[in-house]
């Protein structure tokens, strides 16, 4: 079936609607990827729960099965991996050329088959996304790092990695990522320093372990790892997704509303509390909760993103649009990546006052009294779920070309926002998904 006939590429979204109510939020999508790669290490059967229905996962199913693994849905968030049957080292370019977290694939294969072929993630609209820290990590441990025709090549010396000392010049997530799933099944201990903390980091650790992994250190900066000769199948579940959960609670602000996000980690968006409470937003929580309450704005703040447990440049959109809004001036650095503000322009054409220092990693914004809906493009995932939520607080009507990417990483996002009270639809009303028929379709969607 050509699922092109059911997708839909654009948003219709009414301003001036006040969100109010509460919402559970998805499983997170920076976890649920790499947890999925890391299943090629099982030696039996893998359950996952909380698992976003997105199509990013669909991508890294088609991944998995295109290496040989047997993926089927139980539910429509619960997905089992059975990779024993795997006999593939080389990851196919047409998959990953669509989905920069592919790379992932890369620790796995290196530690089962002392072999990976996968290529390189490329550039994406957010700027360079460099693999040399990757590369660096895997040599630490013994391998043999090339690169060919676009494509990454590791060897294992002796069939096997060995145990190392690592030592990232930055804390890179995808880096580190790699590294804690090539050591887990090498020969001897790895230490791994300047570690990425991302609660995505951890839960794959946490993932490891249950498969019988020997890990230590996870949430700080030094991880230590004992190689152990095979791991087991488990079930698991996902957490929360804190970049969801943040955007829902962005999308209260900036309606003036008020908004509770349930079953979430409030601690995992503590710098966005933070940054809203300083604007004058109510911010209060609970074990497993966090409520916004706006009618109070008073002004802007400044932010620079940085690592965990820093304000997350996956929110960084986000909060620009609602700043936008807010009364005053306010600075929003991006230090993460050197291209991270190209939606800047969409939000110009809703009328929004920022402006982009040539460093390209400054914004300057002054609060206007109201943005006006336009027809705006979404340039990737957190920029388009920036822009819907520049819709839901312009007057008139914002339509968003782009659908795409927010469905790479948002489970139907404009049901959620419904349910708040928000006037928003896809252009024709279909979702791209069939209902669970035991696989997911691979979706058609944008290169990254
Ligand atoms: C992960 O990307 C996330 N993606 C990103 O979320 C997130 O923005 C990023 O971490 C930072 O938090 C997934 O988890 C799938 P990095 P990743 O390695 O692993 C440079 C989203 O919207 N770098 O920390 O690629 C790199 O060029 C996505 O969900 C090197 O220089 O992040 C970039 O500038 C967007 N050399 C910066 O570090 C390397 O070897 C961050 O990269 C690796 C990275």
């Amino acid at each position: 079936m050509n699922v092109l006939d059911r997708l839909d590429t654009t948003l219709r979204v009414v301003g001036g609607a006040r969100l109010e109510g509460s919402v559970e939020v998805q499983g997170a999508k920076n976890a649920a990827l790499p947890i999925m790669a890391a299943a090629l290490l099982a030696r039996g059967k893998v359950t996952l729960h909380r698992v976003p229905r997105i199509t990013d996962v669909s991508v890294m199913w088609s991944l998995l099965e295109a290496l040989g693994a047997r993926l089927s849905l139980q539910d429509r968030n619960t997905i089992t991996i059975d990779a024993a049957n795997v006999n593939k080292a080389r990851a196919p370019y047409t998959l990953v050329r669509k989905l920069a977290a592919s790379f992932d694939l890369c620790g796995p294969l290196l530690g089962r088959f002392g072999r990976a072929e996968v290529p390189l993630p490329g550039g994406c609209v957010l700027g360079t996304r460099a693999t040399d820290l990757h590369e660096a990590a895997f040599r630490a441990l013994d391998a043999e790092v090339s690169v060919a025709h676009g494509y990454l090549i590791a060897n294992a010396r002796g069939g096997r990695l060995r145990g190392g000392e690592i030592e990232f010049r930055m804390p890179s997530v995808g880096a580190t990522k790699n590294a804690m799933l090539a050591a887990v099944t090498a020969d001897g201990d790895t230490i791994i320093h300047n570690a990425a903390m991302e609660p995505e980091v951890v839960d794959l650790a946490n993932f490891l372990v249950a498969m019988g992994a020997k890990i230590e250190g996870q949430g700080g900066d030094t991880l230590r790892v004992t190689g152990v000769a095979e791991l087991r199948g488990v079930e698991y579940e996902i957490i929360p997704d804190r970049i969801a959960t943040g955007t829902l609670l962005i999308a209260g602000a900036i309606t003036r509303g008020d908004v509770t996000v349930k079953k979430t980690r409030p601690d995992d968006v503590l710098a966005l509390q933070l940054a809203l409470g300083e604007c004058g937003v109510k911010v209060t929580t609970g074990d497993d909760w966090v409520r916004v309450q706006a009618d109070t704005v008073k002004g802007g703040t400044d932010v620079v993103t940085a690592p965990h447990p820093g304000f997350a440049t996956d929110l960084q959109p986000q909060l620009l649009s609602f700043l936008c809004t807010a009364p005053g001036v306010s600075v929003v650095e991006e230090s993460i990546f050197n291209a991270r503000f190209s939606y800047v322009n969409e939000l110009v054409r809703m009328g929004a006052d920022v402006r982009v220092a040539m460093d390209n990693n400054t914004a300057l914004v002054k609060g206007v009294a109201q943005l006006s809906g336009a027809p705006v493009e979404a340039p990737d995932i957190r920029a388009g779920a920036a822009l819907v939520l520049a819709g839901l607080g312009a007057s008139g009507e914002t339509e968003i070309i782009g659908l795409e990417y927010i469905d790479r990483g948002y489970e139907r996002l404009e049901e959620t926002l419904s349910s708040l009270g928000a006037q928003v639809q896809r252009a024709s009303g279909i979702v791209p998904f069939s209902e669970p028929t035991g696989t997911f379709e691979t979706s058609v969607y944008p290169s990254v």
